[in-house]
């Protein structure tokens, strides 16, 4: 049973992983070596569960007690009871190893991790880990708060019970599961990254500027979002990433990052989170 959960990385994918286990009724313990990032978080956690109690869909009283339920800290200690962690860092293979390695002495052995990687290898990960029996991947969509699925991957040693737990507590999130192998980039990026990318390699071979490309793919594919205001949002920096790790996993011409994508990355024009990607957010 899984009753205490902790999150590490403030960014937007733990907020949001963060917001939906306390609505859910878990305790939730966040961690981020950034305090500022830890307060921007819950305010805008807070923020979230405002909407929903203005539009009826959650009581005040609901509301006070899952952010109640929410406690923060910037050292790994936090999770000394938690029953499972779930890694939600910067998309960056050392990195993530890097915070494995120090998190594994602050856990009960009995603990399971999860890695909300959006495309590193589970296997891999677990490997820098003492328990790859009990790590998996639980990959959730963004924005987490509204997106009905979750990707659940094993790694080559992952077990039965730990799989089964955490199939689980997807449903218990009142989420969905979908079920994919530890290839790069697992089943949604594999096949939403490359469409990203060729949009960019779209607009870099001047076949279409921005707005014909978004607009394009929204009213002729019914897609929510055109795929470069959805690279936005993602990241680029994500983005690229990801298409480096399908390229490089896959060994294939056509995961070929779109030049213009790493020189915006290069820039720093990021999308969304900075303010300037494909489109202008000051
Ligand atoms: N956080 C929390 N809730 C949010 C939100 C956010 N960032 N953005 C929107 N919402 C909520 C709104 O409050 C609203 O809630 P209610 O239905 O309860 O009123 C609901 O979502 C719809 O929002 P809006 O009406 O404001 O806007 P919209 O209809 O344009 O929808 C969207 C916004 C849901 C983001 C939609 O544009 C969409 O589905 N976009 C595509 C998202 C997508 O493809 N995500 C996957 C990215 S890939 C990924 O995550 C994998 C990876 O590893 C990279």
């Amino acid at each position: 049973m899984i009753e205490k959960v902790g999150v590490i990385g403030a960014g937007q994918m733990g907020s949001g992983i963060v917001q939906v286990c306390a609505v859910a009724g878990l305790s939730v313990v966040l961690s981020d070596i950034n305090a500022e990032q830890l307060t921007k978080s819950v305010a805008g956690i807070a923020r979230n569960l405002d909407r929903q109690v203005a539009k009826g869909k959650l009581s005040e009283a609901d509301k006070d007690a899952a952010l109640a339920r929410i406690v923060t800290g910037t050292d790994l200690s936090v999770f000394h009871d938690s029953d499972l962690v779930i890694e939600a860092a910067t998309e960056a293979e050392e990195v993530k190893r890097m915070i494995l390695k120090a998190l594994v002495p602050n856990l009960s052995p009995t603990a399971i991790i999860a890695t909300n990687t959006s495309s590193i290898s589970i296997t891999r990960l677990a490997a820098a880990t003492d328990r790859p029996a009990r790590f998996i991947g639980m990959h959730f969509m963004n924005p987490v708060p509204v997106m009905q699925l979750v990707e659940i991957i094993r790694g080559i040693a992952t077990d039965d019970e730990t799989f089964q737990s955490i199939k689980a507590l997807t449903v218990k999130l009142g989420k969905t599961a979908a079920i994919a192998e530890d290839f790069p980039a697992f089943i949604v990026n594999r096949i939403l990254l490359p469409m990203i990318n060729e949009a960019v390699y779209t607009l870099y071979e001047g076949v279409g500027g921005v707005e014909a490309i978004d607009t394009a793919m929204k009213l002729g594919a019914n897609h929510p979002m055109g795929p470069l205001e959805l690279a936005d949002f993602i990241g680029l920096d994500t983005c690229l990433s990801i298409m480096q790790v399908l390229y490089e996993g896959l060994a294939d011409s056509k995961y070929r990052p779109c030049p213009l994508m790493v020189k915006y990355v290069e820039a720093g024009w990021l999308g969304r989170k900075v303010g300037r990607g494909f489109y202008d957010y000051s």
